[in-house]
C-alpha cells in the first residue's frame, strides 16, 4: 500500500463531555507516543450522563463537525456516555472512522472471559442506552451481565474524593447491587471511574478484573491504525486542547484526569 504521509501524519481527535477523557487521552499518548492529538472538551455542557438522547446526539454532531473540519485522520469518542448513545449516528454522518469506547472494552473482556458474570457500572445515559448489554449479548447470548448506574461517582472524583471513606460508602451502597454474583470482571464505563478504582478494589473481591476505557481503547487503536497504515511517523508531534468553557476548578480537575499539568487550552463556541 502506497503510504499518504499528510493522512498518516494528521491528529487523531479524541472527544469527551468535559475533561474526564483526558484519562482516555491519557492512555492513549503512552500508547502511542508518534501520534498528534486534538481534545475537545464539551465543559459547558457536562455532564451529559443525565441528558437526554437527542441532547447527547445533538452535541456530539457539533463536535465531530468540528474535529472533521480539523482534518483529523480518526475521531475518538472518550466519553462512555455519547459512545453508547451517538456512535452509530456520527458514523452515518461522517466520513472518517470514529472509534467509541464500548466496543474496544466487551472485545478485552470477553478476550480474557473466565467465568462468571459481568459487571457494568457507568452513568444514567450509559446504562439505560443498554449499549454495553447489548454489546456483550451479541458475543454471547448466555453471560449474565448485571448493570449499575453509579450517577455519584462522577461528582465524588471530580472533589477529588475518590480515596475517601465517603466515596467508599457510596461504592458499598452501588456495589451491593452485585452481592451473591460471582464477578469475573466489573467494567468501569465512565472516563472518570479509574480514579475510584482502588476504592471499589477493596470493596470487590481480588479475583474480579477492572476493566477501563483507556487502556483498551488504545489497544484497539494501535490494531486499527496499524491495520489501516494510518500510524504517524513520530515527526513533530502536537497536541492541541478545546474547551466549551472554563469552569470552576478546571485546572485542578484537569491536571488530575491527565497526571500532569494542563498544556494551552483554546476556548471555542461551537453551538449555534
Ligand atoms: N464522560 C462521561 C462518561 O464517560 C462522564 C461525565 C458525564 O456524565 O458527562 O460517561
Amino acid at each position: 500500500m502506497v503510504r499518504n504521509n499528510l493522512l498518516d501524519n494528521a491528529p487523531i481527535g479524541v472527544f469527551d463531555s468535559g475533561l474526564g477523557g483526558l484519562t482516555v487521552l491519557n492512555s492513549l499518548q503512552k500508547k502511542l507516543p508518534g501520534e498528534s492529538f486534538l481534545y475537545f472538551g464539551d465543559t459547558a455542557h457536562v455532564p451529559y450522563g443525565t441528558r437526554s438522547r437527542e441532547t447527547v446526539i445533538r452535541y456530539s454532531t457539533e463536535i465531530t463537525r468540528f474535529l472533521v473540519e480539523k482534518r483529523v485522520k480518526l475521531i475518538v469518542i472518550a466519553c462512555n456516555t455519547a459512545s453508547a448513545i451517538a456512535l452509530e449516528s456520527l458514523q452515518a454522518m461522517f466520513p472518517v472512522p470514529i472509534i467509541g469506547v464500548v466496543e474496544p472494552i466487551v472485545e478485552k473482556a470477553m478476550m480474557d472471559y473466565q467465568s462468571g458474570a459481568v459487571g457494568i457500572i457507568g452513568t444514567r445515559a450509559t446504562i439505560s442506552s443498554k449499549a454495553y448489554y447489548h454489546a456483550f449479548k451479541k458475543r454471547s447470548s448466555t453471560l449474565e451481565i448485571v448493570e449499575k448506574a453509579c450517577p455519584l461517582f462522577v461528582p465524588i472524583i471530580e472533589e477529588g474524593w475518590g480515596d475517601t471513606p465517603v466515596a467508599q460508602q457510596v461504592a458499598e451502597i452501588y456495589l451491593s447491587a452485585f452481592e451473591g454474583i460471582q464477578l469475573d470482571s466489573l467494567v468501569l464505563g465512565c472516563t472518570h471511574y479509574p480514579m475510584i478504582s482502588g476504592t471499589l478494589s477493596r470493596i470487590l473481591p481480588k479475583s474480579v478484573r477492572l476493566l477501563s476505557s483507556g487502556e483498551a481503547v488504545a489497544e484497539h487503536v494501535e490494531t486499527f491504525l496499524d491495520d489501516h497504515d494510518l500510524r504517524g511517523s513520530g515527526n513533530h508531534v502536537y497536541e492541541n486542547y478545546f474547551v466549551t468553557d472554563f469552569p470552576q476548578q478546571f485546572d485542578s480537575i484537569g491536571s488530575r484526569f491527565l497526571e500532569r499539568d494542563l498544556p494551552n487550552i483554546e476556548q471555542v463556541n461551537i453551538f449555534s
